[in-house]
């Protein structure tokens, strides 16, 4: 097993770096889809279009490239036995927080699928800060280890 990861460890991480791309890319993206459909009126062709790319872009992009990113990030931590690593521990905890904010992202689309709006556009706005935030955190436990 170990043999194997040691030919595959570059691979797996570069898969790992592109799939954490796509998963960024539509927690960055899906908020935004939100905040215009909150401006089409409701029950409108323009509500349902967006109903379509939320769901396609949650289905296709986000949840595969989540569970991906986790699968392989879970894989390189097993080959280097990271689980006494503060950095590491301190990253799993900010990775759980943004799976935690992906769990919000869908329960949210599946209430705007219902007509429900519950929050407003501003709001959204500032939620949209959450992943590039996060993103900065980890790529800096990463790289900078800064409690190694
Ligand atoms: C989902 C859970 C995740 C796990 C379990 C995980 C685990 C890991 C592990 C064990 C490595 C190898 C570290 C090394 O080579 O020393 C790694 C590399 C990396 N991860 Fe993750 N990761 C996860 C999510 C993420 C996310 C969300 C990001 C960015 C937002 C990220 C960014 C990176 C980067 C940039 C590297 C390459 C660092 C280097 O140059 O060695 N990871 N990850």
């Amino acid at each position: 097993m170990i043999e194997i990861l040691t030919l595959a460890y570059p691979w797996i991480k570069a898969a790992h770096i592109i799939f954490v791309i796509f998963w960024m890319a539509g927690l960055f993206m899906l908020p935004r889809f939100f905040v215009y459909h909150q401006e089409a009126a409701e029950g409108s062709p323009e509500a349902t279009a967006w109903v379509e790319r939320e769901d396609k872009l949650a289905t296709i992009i986000m949840n595969p490239s989540m569970l991906i990113v986790w699968v392989l990030g879970l894989t390189l931590a097993y080959y280097l036995n990271l689980w006494a690593q503060p950095w590491f521990l301190v990253k799993l905890l900010f990775v759980t927080a943004l799976s935690g904010y992906q769990g919000w992202l869908m329960a949210y689309r599946k209430k705007l699928s219902r007509g429900e709006r519950p929050l407003s556009g501003k709001r959204l706005r500032m939620l949209n800060e959450v992943p590039g935030i996060a993103a900065a955190v980890i790529v800096i436990l990463v790289i900078v280890r800064p409690f190694s």
